[in-house]
């Protein structure tokens, strides 16, 4: 039976929700046959900053954050990929389909329930190493988890080429990298920011940005929309929906409760609501592969890991387009 030893990394300690990272030392335990990973660049996921804000009430600090890792194991360029199998069932189950995803328990995810990538090395198993095309680690960072995720909400809502799909958040990390994923699949891909000057980058990717609002007014009837930010436009979300409409939620930034304006539109449209969770490790290779061969854009701006705090201002705020990473 393989025993525990106690290691110790240098990262960005999440000592209490809502106040700035600790830089300092960082001892935990994993299992002997662990690996360690040097840690080159890690992304700043929604996540991430909806942890930051109190939003998964499971989590109690100190955290350490970061499940977007990338960086070199043995001296090769490698991916992290965050979940944590617990199952051996479900292992292979996820081995062999690739749309395989596990249950609750069966599973959890670096940088929440474990240790995670904000730091100068990360220790997993080794069946959560999957090797990289290239060393440009910030591109994989940026836009990895991004892709990752739409390619499963796609799934999810059985998203077909030629089927019109909205986008909320679509400037943001996993929104920017996304969309270009549903766009590559065929579908007819509307993205709504805030920001005029980043709808522009939108409309360079061949998607066509919506700005106001009451979104649901320009756009028309939506076979699918994916809700990133959450509460801010969830009702204007179900009221893009065409009837028999599919609302994917994936996001909710602020982490507050959701409140459903007009439920009698939900009925008499007769929509479907679905979660999307995550990504199956097949998924997580795709988009690598996507990236490594330039088909997916990766739009981001790097921080030092010690910057950590300035980064997360930014992103906070709102004024990134893309994902930061951070480079420890
Ligand atoms: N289910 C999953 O598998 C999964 C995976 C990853 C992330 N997520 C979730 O997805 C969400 C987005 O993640 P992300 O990494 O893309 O976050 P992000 O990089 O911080 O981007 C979020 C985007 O939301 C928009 N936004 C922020 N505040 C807003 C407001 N008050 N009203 C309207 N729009 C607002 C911003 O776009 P503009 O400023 O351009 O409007 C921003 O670019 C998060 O809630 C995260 O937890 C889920
Ligand atoms: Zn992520």
């Amino acid at each position: 039976m393989s025993g525990y030893k106690t290691v110790k990394v240098r990262g960005a300690i999440l000592e209490e929700f809502r106040k700035p990272f600790v830089i300092r030392d960082f001892e935990y335990q994993v299992p002997d046959d662990w690996v360690e990973v040097q840690v080159k660049a890690v992304g700043v996921c929604g996540r991430d900053t909806v942890v930051w804000k109190g939003g998964f009430p499971n989590l109690k600090p100190p955290i350490l954050l970061g499940h977007e890792i990338f960086g070199y194991y043995n001296g090769e360029p490698v991916a992290v990929f965050p979940a944590l199998v617990v199952s051996e069932e479900c292992r292979k189950k996820m081995d062999a389909d690739p749309s395989a995803m596990c249950g609750v328990g069966e599973v959890v995810i670096l940088g929440e329930q474990f240790p995670g990538g904000y730091a100068d090395k990360v220790y997993v198993p080794e069946w959560n190493i999957i090797p990289l095309p290239d060393d440009d680690f910030a591109k994989y960072a940026a836009a990895t988890c991004g892709v990752a995720t739409l390619m499963r909400a796609a799934r999810v809502s059985r998203l077909a080429s030629g089927e019109r799909v909205l986008v909320t958040g679509a400037s943001g990390g996993v929104g920017i990298h996304g969309i270009q994923y549903l766009k590559l699949i065929g579908a007819e891909v509307y993205g709504y920011t805030r920001s005029k000057e980043r709808a522009k980058v939108l409309e360079q990717l061949g998607i066509k940005p919506v700005t106001s609002l009451d979104f649901y007014k320009e756009v028309g009837r939506m076979d699918v929309v994916m809700e990133l930010v959450g509460k801010y436009t969830f009702n204007d979300s179900m009221r893009s929906l065409r009837s028999r409409g599919r609302l994917v939620l994936i996001g909710n930034i602020s982490g507050e409760p959701i409140e459903i304006k007009r439920p009698a539109l939900f009925v008499m449209r007769e929509l479907e609501m679905h979660g999307s969770a995550a990504y199956s490790k097949k998924e997580y290779e795709a988009a690598i592969k996507l990236i490594g061969e330039g088909v997916i854009k990766a739009f981001y701006q790097k921080f030092p890991l010690t910057r950590i705090n300035e980064a997360y201002e930014i992103v906070i705020k709102g004024e990134i387009l893309g994902r930061a990473v951070l480079e420890p």
